[in-house]
């Protein structure tokens, strides 16, 4: 059943877990995903990042039909989000597709300009009904690459007193926070700062998102659940998941290679959901 991301998140705040939100730059993903999902009768949102552009996989025009079909004939509830737009063409292209979410990534910008964009992404989705998550602070790597090794990572995570000013003029619904996750492998063990999270979780009303959510512990994401998380962006992971397992097997058709990494990330997915559902 395809919902958007305000209702799926209110499911989520209602049972006290975390949705599990994974990229689907393939159909191999995207069923992998759907099928771990269903097994466990949770709910699951797919997303579309702009950066898997980039890498050549697949096209928001090519995938989004695929994506909206997949969730409306889900017997759970889906969400079909739009990942990390950076600029507010794309969003639009998403919204005119369909998608029930959108990211509006004003990351990069500077807040007067993150502040004002995200506002005109808040506009546009209500014109189709659909919701919104922006950022405010940073993740410090793009999805899809490795993240940084960083002397002083704080100067770039999330200041409490910014969320609550960013939440209230924009009006969006969900807010994506950085304290401590980067998305791409982590060159070492990632530290949280679950104090930062709580603040802002005691102060901003709207559910918050933790992107860079995959390769964190399990007693971490159990906390972080408990600080307000709504929402675990995981992709990097699962993807490491479906190339091992086919890492040093041999093929000879194409289809077994598809289908033997399918599984691999399948398993993947269905252990991070059990855990942010608390199963
Ligand atoms: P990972 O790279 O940790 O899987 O995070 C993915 C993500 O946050 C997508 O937005």
């Amino acid at each position: 059943m395809l919902v958007t991301l305000k209702e799926i998140l209110a499911i989520a705040e209602e049972r006290k877990i975390a949705v599990g939100s994974f990229n689907t730059p393939n159909l191999a993903s995207l069923r992998a995903i759907i099928a771990a999902a269903e097994a466990l009768n949770q709910p699951v949102i797919l997303m579309h990042a702009q950066v898997h552009e980039e890498m050549g996989l697949c096209t928001m025009e090519e995938v989004a039909p695929i994506m909206l079909a997949a969730a409306k004939k889900s017997t759970v509830p889906v969400c079909v989000h739009l990942d990390h737009g950076t600029d507010l063409d794309y969003i639009k292209r998403g919204l005119e597709l369909g998608f029930t979410g959108v990211m509006f990534d004003g990351s990069a910008l500077s807040h007067e300009e993150n502040f004002a964009m995200t506002k005109e992404a808040v506009r546009m989705a209500a014109l189709t009904g659909a919701s919104v998550e922006a950022e405010i602070g940073s993740m410090g790597a793009r999805e899809g690459g490795n993240a940084l090794d960083m002397d002083n990572p704080e100067s770039i995570y999330t200041d409490p007193d910014m969320a609550v000013k960013f939440v209230a003029e924009t009006g969006i619904d969900a807010l994506a926070c950085a304290f401590g996750t980067v998305h791409g492998m982590y060159v070492r063990e990632p530290k949280l700062d679950f104090d930062r999270l709580g603040k802002i979780n005691e102060l901003v009303s709207v559910p918050l998102v933790m992107h860079g959510g995959s390769g964190v512990s399990v007693e971490d994401y159990r906390r972080v659940i408990s600080l307000g998380i709504s929402k675990i962006n995981y992709y990097t992971y699962m993807s490491k998941a479906g190339a091992e397992a086919i890492m040093g097997k041999t093929f000879t058709q194409y289809h077994d290679i598809v289908k033997a990494a399918t599984e691999g990330m399948r398993i993947d997915v269905e252990n991070a959901i059990r855990v942010f559902s608390g199963l």
